[in-house]
């Protein structure tokens, strides 16, 4: 088929160069021309693994390009909108200016039959009004919703073997239409099995919210049975544990630290709020305040742990922070716990380093009074403590024998419970994690 990507970020870039893997005909567009020209050189603006690889490799057979021109959406079959949907200033709402912007835009290229197809995450009702502008300008195109779940990370293989595809379709002939064409786009997933939902607008819409509210909330309850653990002296890795072998509960997403963070999870809670509100169903929704703010006290937990670790006062110290990313194998720092809790700890008279192995340029720009340190051993030396706020294979491979040679005093916080704190502790460190004596 022959598909235009709207919006090459973390999602459209992906789904750009996995469309043309499948075999269609793709030109991915943004209006970014600086990423548009890595793109085209085969260079992924972001840190995303085995996207190089895939770019090359599509770039090579001819059927994936990338253009700063909206114009070169015309002639494609299906249209994917794939732009962001962030948190607006001051407010828990989503920003849906892109969205529109591209979306208006994207209207002059729409000919009769095609189908214009939502990835971004966005507040329902959204779908619903879009296919009505959809069908004022164009009553011959038909608009679907099919949210997107890929994790950074692992965005190839989720976008490629996704766990399944939802659909929201119009009800009757266009949304048949719909859904068949969608079904030839992902063919090969679905002749491998992929399991594939259709519904109604606002139930796509709500899939999206609902699925992160959940991993939201499982993060959450388990950073708050932490807090328990605290002040028990019991250890919350080994409750998830076994709590997680209960196969209704499962032990995914049960990693209790410092917290989740990112592009979508706290800003969708957030959205999701807001729109719950809007609609009079927020009380429904209250629990995601306490989700919300579970997860925003870990971060000040972490700051007074710190503080505990270097004696009692953070004046002066030197504080080390292996990782920037809000999670390992991405450069991702939007709503990053660990770059926050560094700027916090700088904010109250620390002198922090921060060290990672993809993330330093992003987190420089967000916080540049921050000192960053590409190399472990040169960021680790002369540190009162190390913080391990991003498991990074790098950092939970560390051994406490070579840190020692490295630091000024052997004191570590395990913000994400990932070393083991016998072996830390047998050489001689002051070991701290989350939620464990
Ligand atoms: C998430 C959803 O998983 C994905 O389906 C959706 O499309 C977008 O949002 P992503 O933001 O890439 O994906 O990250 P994810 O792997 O879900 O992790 C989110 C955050 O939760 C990270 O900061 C991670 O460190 C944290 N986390 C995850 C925990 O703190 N504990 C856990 O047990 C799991």
């Amino acid at each position: 088929m022959r598909i235009s990507v709207i919006g090459c970020g973390y999602l459209g870039a992906v789904h750009a160069a996995c469309m043309a893997k499948l075999g269609h005909e793709v030109v991915g567009i943004d209006v970014d021309e600086r990423k548009i020209s890595e793109l085209q050189a085969g260079r992924a603006p972001f840190f995303e693994p085995g996207l190089p690889e895939l770019l090359d490799e599509v770039l090579a057979t001819g059927r994936l390009k990338f253009s700063s021109s909206m114009a070169d959406a015309n002639g494609a079959d299906v249209h994917f909108l794939c732009v962001g949907t962030p948190q607006r200033k001051g407010e828990y709402a989503a920003d849906l200016k892109y969205v529109d912007a591209a979306f208006a835009s994207l209207l002059d290229s729409v000919e009769p039959g095609n189908v214009v197809v939502g990835k971004s995450t966005v507040p329902v009702g959204t779908a619903s009004r879009l296919a009505d502008e959809l069908a004022e300008r164009h009553p011959e195109a038909v608009l679907a919703w099919n949210p997107e779940f890929l994790r950074e990370g692992f965005a190839v293989k989720d976008t490629l073997t996704p766990d399944r595809f939802v659909y929201g379709i119009p009800a009757g002939e266009a949304g048949e239409k719909a859904t068949a064409a969608l079904d030839e786009v992902y063919q090969t997933p679905l002749s491998m099995g992929t399991r594939r939902l259709t519904a109604d607008y606002a139930t796509a819409e709500l899939v999206k919210a609902a699925a992160n509210s959940f991993l939201a909330t499982k993060i959450s309850f388990i950073n708050a049975m932490a807090e328990v653990c605290e002040v028990t002296g019991a250890d919350v890795t080994i409750l998830a544990d076994a709590i997680g072998l209960d196969d209704r509960i499962g032990r995914k997403f049960l990693n209790a630290g410092v917290g989740f963070g990112g592009g979508c999870l706290p800003k969708d809670i957030r959205a999701f709020m807001a729109r719950a509100g809007e609609l009079g169903a927020d009380q429904a929704l209250t629990f995601l305040k306490e989700v919300d703010d579970i997860n925003v006290r870990r971060r000040l937990r972490a700051v007074e742990l710190t503080r505990d670790l270097v004696g009692g006062s953070l004046l002066g110290k030197r504080i080390t922070v292996l990782g920037a990313a809000f999670k390992p194998n991405s450069d991702d720092v939007r709503d990053s716990p660990a770059l926050s809790i560094a700027a916090q700890l700088q904010l109250q008279g620390a002198d922090v380093t921060v060290t990672d192995p993809e993330a330093i340029e992003g987190a420089r720009r967000r916080f540049p009074e921050i000192a960053y340190e590409a190399d472990l051993t040169a960021a680790m030396s002369g540190a009162d403590a190390l913080l391990l706020l991003t498991e990074w294979d790098e950092y939970k491979n560390l051994t406490p024998e070579v840190a020692a040679k490295a630091v000024g005093s052997k004191n570590i916080l395990d913000g994400r419970n990932v070393i083991d704190p016998a072996t830390w502790r047998a050489a001689g460190w002051n070991y701290k994690g989350i939620g464990r004596p």
